[in-house]
Protein backbone atom coordinates (compact mmCIF):
# COMPACT_ATOMS: atom_id res chain seq x y z
CA UNK A 1 0.00 0.00 0.00
CA UNK A 2 1.22 3.41 -0.73
CA UNK A 3 0.21 7.12 0.15
CA UNK A 4 -1.15 8.96 -2.70
CA UNK A 5 -1.47 12.80 -2.48
CA UNK A 6 -4.85 13.42 -3.18
CA UNK A 7 -5.39 17.12 -3.32
CA UNK A 8 -3.32 20.56 -2.84
CA UNK A 9 -3.63 24.10 -1.19
CA UNK A 10 -2.02 26.89 -0.14
CA UNK A 11 -3.16 30.05 1.73
CA UNK A 12 -0.83 33.32 1.46
CA UNK A 13 -1.12 36.79 3.19
CA UNK A 14 -3.18 39.46 1.78
CA UNK A 15 -0.02 42.04 2.21
CA UNK A 16 2.34 41.88 -0.90
CA UNK A 17 6.14 43.72 -0.22
CA UNK A 18 7.76 43.90 -3.24
CA UNK A 19 11.27 44.83 -3.87
CA UNK A 20 10.67 48.77 -4.52
CA UNK A 21 8.61 48.55 -1.42
CA UNK A 22 12.06 47.66 0.64
CA UNK A 23 13.95 50.52 -1.27
CA UNK A 24 12.41 52.89 0.46
CA UNK A 25 13.02 51.68 4.24
CA UNK A 26 16.73 49.35 3.83
CA UNK A 27 19.55 50.76 1.60
CA UNK A 28 19.09 47.97 -1.15
CA UNK A 29 18.21 47.96 -4.99
CA UNK A 30 15.51 45.81 -7.11
CA UNK A 31 18.61 44.57 -9.11
CA UNK A 32 20.57 43.03 -6.45
CA UNK A 33 17.85 41.07 -5.29
CA UNK A 34 16.71 40.30 -8.40
CA UNK A 35 20.21 39.29 -9.75
CA UNK A 36 21.03 37.45 -6.23
CA UNK A 37 17.86 35.56 -4.84
CA UNK A 38 15.74 35.90 -8.15
CA UNK A 39 12.89 37.05 -5.82
CA UNK A 40 10.62 39.96 -6.87
CA UNK A 41 8.05 40.43 -3.71
CA UNK A 42 6.93 38.38 -1.23
CA UNK A 43 3.55 38.29 1.12
CA UNK A 44 3.81 39.24 4.63
CA UNK A 45 1.36 38.47 7.52
CA UNK A 46 -0.76 40.84 9.08
CA UNK A 47 -0.97 41.21 12.48
CA UNK A 48 -4.03 39.04 12.36
CA UNK A 49 -2.80 36.25 10.42
CA UNK A 50 -0.76 33.68 12.33
CA UNK A 51 0.55 30.82 11.08
CA UNK A 52 -2.29 28.40 11.75
CA UNK A 53 -4.77 30.86 9.72
CA UNK A 54 -2.89 30.36 6.79
CA UNK A 55 -2.53 26.71 7.51
CA UNK A 56 -6.20 26.22 7.96
CA UNK A 57 -6.60 27.92 4.67
CA UNK A 58 -4.43 26.06 2.50
CA UNK A 59 -6.12 22.82 4.48
CA UNK A 60 -9.26 24.08 3.32
CA UNK A 61 -8.03 24.88 -0.22
CA UNK A 62 -6.09 20.87 -0.20
CA UNK A 63 -9.46 18.92 1.42
CA UNK A 64 -11.97 20.78 -1.01
CA UNK A 65 -8.96 19.22 -4.14
CA UNK A 66 -9.06 16.22 -2.81
CA UNK A 67 -13.22 15.81 -1.66
CA UNK A 68 -12.37 15.34 1.65
CA UNK A 69 -14.10 16.76 4.62
CA UNK A 70 -11.92 17.82 7.50
CA UNK A 71 -14.19 14.74 9.87
CA UNK A 72 -12.53 12.41 7.53
CA UNK A 73 -8.59 13.07 8.39
CA UNK A 74 -7.26 11.08 11.06
CA UNK A 75 -4.06 12.33 11.22
CA UNK A 76 -2.05 15.70 11.15
CA UNK A 77 1.31 16.71 10.93
CA UNK A 78 2.83 20.00 10.69
CA UNK A 79 5.89 21.33 9.43
CA UNK A 80 6.74 24.55 10.64
CA UNK A 81 9.68 26.90 12.71
CA UNK A 82 7.29 29.83 13.06
CA UNK A 83 4.28 28.15 15.71
CA UNK A 84 1.33 30.66 16.51
CA UNK A 85 2.26 29.63 20.52
CA UNK A 86 4.88 27.11 21.99
CA UNK A 87 1.88 24.83 22.56
CA UNK A 88 -0.17 23.65 22.42
CA UNK A 89 1.18 22.60 18.98
CA UNK A 90 0.29 23.81 15.74
CA UNK A 91 -1.32 20.58 14.78
CA UNK A 92 -3.61 20.92 17.75
CA UNK A 93 -4.68 24.32 17.14
CA UNK A 94 -5.23 24.03 13.52
CA UNK A 95 -7.68 20.66 14.16
CA UNK A 96 -9.43 23.01 16.81
CA UNK A 97 -9.61 25.36 13.57
CA UNK A 98 -10.92 22.90 11.21
CA UNK A 99 -13.77 21.75 13.77
CA UNK A 100 -12.29 18.23 14.57
CA UNK A 101 -11.19 16.03 17.65
CA UNK A 102 -9.26 13.25 18.49
CA UNK A 103 -7.29 12.22 15.84
CA UNK A 104 -3.57 12.81 16.20
CA UNK A 105 -1.85 16.13 15.64
CA UNK A 106 1.69 17.31 16.06
CA UNK A 107 3.81 19.50 14.70
CA UNK A 108 7.85 19.44 13.56
CA UNK A 109 10.68 21.92 13.08
CA UNK A 110 13.39 20.97 10.54
CA UNK A 111 12.88 24.82 9.31
CA UNK A 112 13.06 25.03 5.26
CA UNK A 113 12.64 21.14 5.08
CA UNK A 114 9.49 20.84 7.26
CA UNK A 115 7.45 20.20 4.75
CA UNK A 116 9.58 16.98 3.99
CA UNK A 117 10.45 15.60 7.22
CA UNK A 118 6.20 16.72 7.44
CA UNK A 119 5.10 14.13 4.35
CA UNK A 120 8.34 11.28 5.22
CA UNK A 121 6.47 11.03 9.05
CA UNK A 122 2.47 10.91 7.44
CA UNK A 123 3.98 9.25 4.67
CA UNK A 124 5.07 6.19 6.84
CA UNK A 125 1.75 6.34 9.43
CA UNK A 126 -0.40 5.88 5.99
CA UNK A 127 2.10 2.82 4.49
CA UNK A 128 1.94 0.90 7.56
CA UNK A 129 -1.92 1.47 7.98
CA UNK A 130 -1.95 3.66 11.13
CA UNK A 131 -4.10 6.48 9.11
CA UNK A 132 -5.75 6.23 6.00
CA UNK A 133 -5.85 10.15 5.62
CA UNK A 134 -3.15 12.57 6.46
CA UNK A 135 -3.31 16.51 6.39
CA UNK A 136 0.30 17.87 5.97
CA UNK A 137 0.77 21.24 6.25
CA UNK A 138 4.19 23.45 6.09
CA UNK A 139 3.11 27.09 6.96
CA UNK A 140 5.27 29.96 8.60
CA UNK A 141 5.03 33.12 9.26
CA UNK A 142 9.52 33.62 8.96
CA UNK A 143 9.01 37.54 8.66
CA UNK A 144 8.40 37.42 12.36
CA UNK A 145 11.74 36.06 12.68
CA UNK A 146 13.65 38.61 10.71
CA UNK A 147 15.00 41.74 11.23
CA UNK A 148 13.51 44.33 9.02
CA UNK A 149 16.45 47.01 8.94
CA UNK A 150 19.13 43.79 7.94
CA UNK A 151 19.65 44.05 4.15
CA UNK A 152 21.26 40.62 3.94
CA UNK A 153 18.56 38.65 5.12
CA UNK A 154 15.05 40.52 5.38
CA UNK A 155 14.97 40.75 1.55
CA UNK A 156 15.35 36.86 0.77
CA UNK A 157 12.05 35.63 3.59
CA UNK A 158 8.27 35.56 2.69
CA UNK A 159 4.82 34.00 4.86
CA UNK A 160 2.47 31.55 3.65
CA UNK A 161 1.10 27.94 3.81
CA UNK A 162 0.76 24.80 1.29
CA UNK A 163 -0.89 21.60 2.35
CA UNK A 164 -1.62 18.13 0.82
CA UNK A 165 -4.42 15.06 1.73
CA UNK A 166 -2.30 11.95 1.48
CA UNK A 167 -4.74 9.15 1.07
CA UNK A 168 -3.82 5.03 1.29
CA UNK A 169 -4.41 3.77 -2.01
CA UNK A 170 -3.09 0.49 -3.86
CA UNK A 171 -1.28 2.52 -6.59
CA UNK A 172 1.56 4.10 -5.93
CA UNK A 173 2.22 7.71 -4.77
CA UNK A 174 5.12 8.76 -2.66
CA UNK A 175 7.36 6.06 -3.94
CA UNK A 176 10.34 7.78 -1.39
CA UNK A 177 11.44 9.94 1.19
CA UNK A 178 15.16 10.78 1.96
CA UNK A 179 16.03 12.73 4.80
CA UNK A 180 19.06 14.21 5.81
CA UNK A 181 20.25 16.85 9.28
CA UNK A 182 24.23 17.96 10.35
CA UNK A 183 24.36 19.99 13.29
CA UNK A 184 27.50 20.97 12.67
CA UNK A 185 26.28 23.51 10.58
CA UNK A 186 24.44 24.80 13.25
CA UNK A 187 25.77 28.40 13.61
CA UNK A 188 25.45 29.20 9.50
CA UNK A 189 21.44 29.76 9.68
CA UNK A 190 19.69 30.30 12.81
CA UNK A 191 17.59 31.87 15.28
CA UNK A 192 19.49 31.90 18.48
CA UNK A 193 17.12 32.23 21.26
CA UNK A 194 14.12 30.30 22.62
CA UNK A 195 12.30 29.48 25.72
CA UNK A 196 14.94 26.46 26.71
CA UNK A 197 17.63 28.28 26.49
CA UNK A 198 17.09 32.09 26.75
CA UNK A 199 13.74 32.81 26.63
CA UNK A 200 14.14 36.89 27.70
CA UNK A 201 16.42 37.54 24.38
CA UNK A 202 13.85 36.27 22.31
CA UNK A 203 11.96 39.64 21.71
CA UNK A 204 15.45 41.17 20.16
CA UNK A 205 16.89 38.10 18.21
CA UNK A 206 15.98 37.64 14.85
CA UNK A 207 17.64 35.20 11.42
CA UNK A 208 21.23 34.79 11.39
CA UNK A 209 22.94 33.93 8.23
CA UNK A 210 26.10 33.23 6.74
CA UNK A 211 24.89 33.47 3.00
CA UNK A 212 27.78 32.56 1.22
CA UNK A 213 28.67 30.15 3.29
CA UNK A 214 24.63 28.82 3.66
CA UNK A 215 24.97 28.33 -0.27
CA UNK A 216 27.62 26.88 -1.04
CA UNK A 217 27.04 23.80 1.25
CA UNK A 218 23.13 24.09 -0.23
CA UNK A 219 24.15 23.39 -3.23
CA UNK A 220 26.14 20.72 -2.27
CA UNK A 221 23.89 18.66 -0.23
CA UNK A 222 20.80 19.40 -2.84
CA UNK A 223 23.19 17.74 -5.31
CA UNK A 224 23.60 14.73 -3.68
CA UNK A 225 20.51 14.40 -2.38
CA UNK A 226 18.62 14.46 -5.92
CA UNK A 227 21.57 11.98 -6.88
CA UNK A 228 21.01 9.56 -4.08
CA UNK A 229 17.33 9.96 -4.82
CA UNK A 230 17.33 8.95 -8.34
CA UNK A 231 20.35 6.21 -7.36
CA UNK A 232 18.20 4.42 -4.59
CA UNK A 233 14.58 4.40 -6.89
CA UNK A 234 16.96 3.14 -10.07
CA UNK A 235 15.27 5.91 -11.76
CA UNK A 236 17.23 8.04 -14.40
CA UNK A 237 17.19 11.67 -14.53
CA UNK A 238 14.84 11.64 -17.02
CA UNK A 239 12.10 9.71 -15.60
CA UNK A 240 11.41 12.93 -13.74
CA UNK A 241 9.10 15.14 -14.87
CA UNK A 242 8.85 17.90 -12.52
CA UNK A 243 11.96 18.82 -9.99
CA UNK A 244 10.15 21.10 -7.19
CA UNK A 245 12.71 22.56 -5.17
CA UNK A 246 12.25 24.63 -2.10
CA UNK A 247 12.23 28.02 -2.85
CA UNK A 248 15.18 30.04 -1.41
CA UNK A 249 17.12 31.05 -4.21
CA UNK A 250 17.05 30.83 -8.29
CA UNK A 251 20.74 30.29 -8.22
CA UNK A 252 20.61 27.32 -5.78
CA UNK A 253 17.32 26.02 -7.94
CA UNK A 254 19.33 26.27 -11.13
CA UNK A 255 22.62 24.71 -9.91
CA UNK A 256 20.61 22.12 -8.70
CA UNK A 257 18.82 21.48 -12.01
CA UNK A 258 21.99 21.89 -13.99
CA UNK A 259 22.68 18.87 -11.49
CA UNK A 260 19.75 16.86 -12.78
CA UNK A 261 20.43 18.10 -16.28
CA UNK A 262 16.63 19.37 -16.51
CA UNK A 263 15.99 21.82 -18.39
CA UNK A 264 14.33 25.00 -16.42
CA UNK A 265 11.35 24.47 -18.52
CA UNK A 266 10.85 21.09 -16.02
CA UNK A 267 11.12 23.20 -12.46
CA UNK A 268 8.60 24.62 -11.05
CA UNK A 269 9.65 28.64 -10.10
CA UNK A 270 7.63 30.33 -7.57
CA UNK A 271 10.72 32.45 -5.37
CA UNK A 272 9.97 35.16 -7.85
CA UNK A 273 6.41 35.69 -6.53
CA UNK A 274 6.59 33.89 -2.98
CA UNK A 275 10.70 34.33 -1.65
CA UNK A 276 11.64 31.92 0.84
CA UNK A 277 8.34 30.74 2.97
CA UNK A 278 10.68 27.72 4.75
CA UNK A 279 8.66 25.21 5.26
CA UNK A 280 5.54 26.19 2.88
CA UNK A 281 7.76 26.50 -0.03
CA UNK A 282 7.59 23.35 -1.57
CA UNK A 283 4.06 22.72 -0.58
CA UNK A 284 2.95 26.47 -2.42
CA UNK A 285 5.10 24.97 -5.63
CA UNK A 286 3.78 22.33 -5.58
CA UNK A 287 -0.06 23.74 -5.35
CA UNK A 288 0.53 26.49 -7.86
CA UNK A 289 1.84 23.46 -10.29
CA UNK A 290 -1.16 21.67 -9.76
CA UNK A 291 -3.34 24.13 -10.09
CA UNK A 292 -2.49 25.81 -13.85
CA UNK A 293 -2.26 22.68 -15.08
CA UNK A 294 1.56 21.58 -14.91
CA UNK A 295 1.43 18.59 -13.01
CA UNK A 296 -0.34 16.15 -14.06
CA UNK A 297 -1.92 12.86 -12.63
CA UNK A 298 0.80 9.69 -13.42
CA UNK A 299 3.31 12.65 -13.46
CA UNK A 300 6.85 11.74 -10.85
CA UNK A 301 7.99 14.96 -9.21
CA UNK A 302 11.16 15.40 -7.58
CA UNK A 303 10.34 17.15 -4.72
CA UNK A 304 13.78 18.67 -2.36
CA UNK A 305 14.14 21.21 0.46
CA UNK A 306 17.19 22.94 2.75
CA UNK A 307 17.00 24.59 5.84
CA UNK A 308 18.80 25.72 9.04
CA UNK A 309 20.56 23.01 11.06
CA UNK A 310 21.29 21.47 8.66
CA UNK A 311 18.24 19.70 7.12
CA UNK A 312 17.55 18.86 3.77
CA UNK A 313 15.95 16.15 1.88
CA UNK A 314 13.99 14.70 -0.85
CA UNK A 315 10.54 13.23 -2.36
CA UNK A 316 10.11 11.22 -4.92
CA UNK A 317 6.28 11.11 -6.01
CA UNK A 318 3.95 9.86 -8.28
CA UNK A 319 1.59 12.43 -8.28
N1 LIG B 1 21.04 44.86 -1.15
C1 LIG B 1 22.19 45.36 -1.62
N2 LIG B 1 23.39 44.88 -1.27
C2 LIG B 1 23.41 43.85 -0.41
C3 LIG B 1 22.26 43.30 0.12
C4 LIG B 1 21.03 43.83 -0.28
N3 LIG B 1 19.85 43.36 0.17
N4 LIG B 1 22.60 42.30 0.96
C5 LIG B 1 23.94 42.22 0.96
N5 LIG B 1 24.44 43.18 0.12
C6 LIG B 1 25.83 43.43 -0.20
C7 LIG B 1 26.78 42.89 0.81
O1 LIG B 1 26.92 43.82 1.89
C8 LIG B 1 28.06 42.72 0.01
O2 LIG B 1 28.65 44.00 -0.10
P1 LIG B 1 30.27 44.14 -0.09
O3 LIG B 1 30.73 43.32 -1.27
O4 LIG B 1 30.45 45.59 -0.21
O5 LIG B 1 30.68 43.54 1.22
C9 LIG B 1 27.55 42.37 -1.38
O6 LIG B 1 26.15 42.75 -1.42
C10 LIG B 1 27.67 40.91 -1.74
O7 LIG B 1 27.16 40.14 -0.65
P2 LIG B 1 27.20 38.58 -0.68
O8 LIG B 1 26.63 38.09 0.59
O9 LIG B 1 28.55 38.12 -1.07
O10 LIG B 1 26.22 38.26 -1.88
P3 LIG B 1 25.85 36.86 -2.49
O11 LIG B 1 26.06 36.87 -3.94
O12 LIG B 1 26.42 35.72 -1.71
O13 LIG B 1 24.28 36.80 -2.28
C11 LIG B 1 22.66 35.82 -0.80
C12 LIG B 1 23.75 36.86 -0.97
C13 LIG B 1 21.52 36.17 -1.74
C14 LIG B 1 22.17 35.89 0.64
C15 LIG B 1 23.22 34.44 -1.14
O14 LIG B 1 24.42 34.21 -0.45
C16 LIG B 1 22.26 33.36 -0.80
O15 LIG B 1 21.20 33.25 -1.39
N6 LIG B 1 22.63 32.48 0.15
C17 LIG B 1 21.79 31.41 0.54
C18 LIG B 1 20.77 31.96 1.43
C19 LIG B 1 19.67 31.02 1.58
O16 LIG B 1 19.26 30.43 0.62
N7 LIG B 1 19.19 30.93 2.78
C20 LIG B 1 18.16 30.13 3.08
C21 LIG B 1 18.44 28.70 2.71
S1 LIG B 1 17.99 27.67 3.89
C22 LIG B 1 16.51 28.16 4.24
O17 LIG B 1 15.73 28.34 3.33
C23 LIG B 1 16.22 28.44 5.63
Amino acid sequence: MYSRILGTGRCLPRTIVTNQDLVKTIDTSDQWIRERSGIRQRHIAADDETTTDLAEGAARNALEAAGIEPEELDLIVFGTTTPDQIFPNSGVILQSKLGIAGIPAFSLEAACTGFIYALSVADKFVRTGDARCALVIGAERISALVDWSDRSTCVLFGDGAGAVVLGLDEEPGVLATHLHADGTYKDLLYFPAGPGKDFRRTSDSHVMMKGNEVFRVAVTQLGKVVEETLERNHLDKEDIDWLIPHQANIRIIQATAKKLQIPMERVVVTVDQHANTSAASVPMALDVAVRDGRVRRGQTLLLEAFGGGFTWGSALVRY
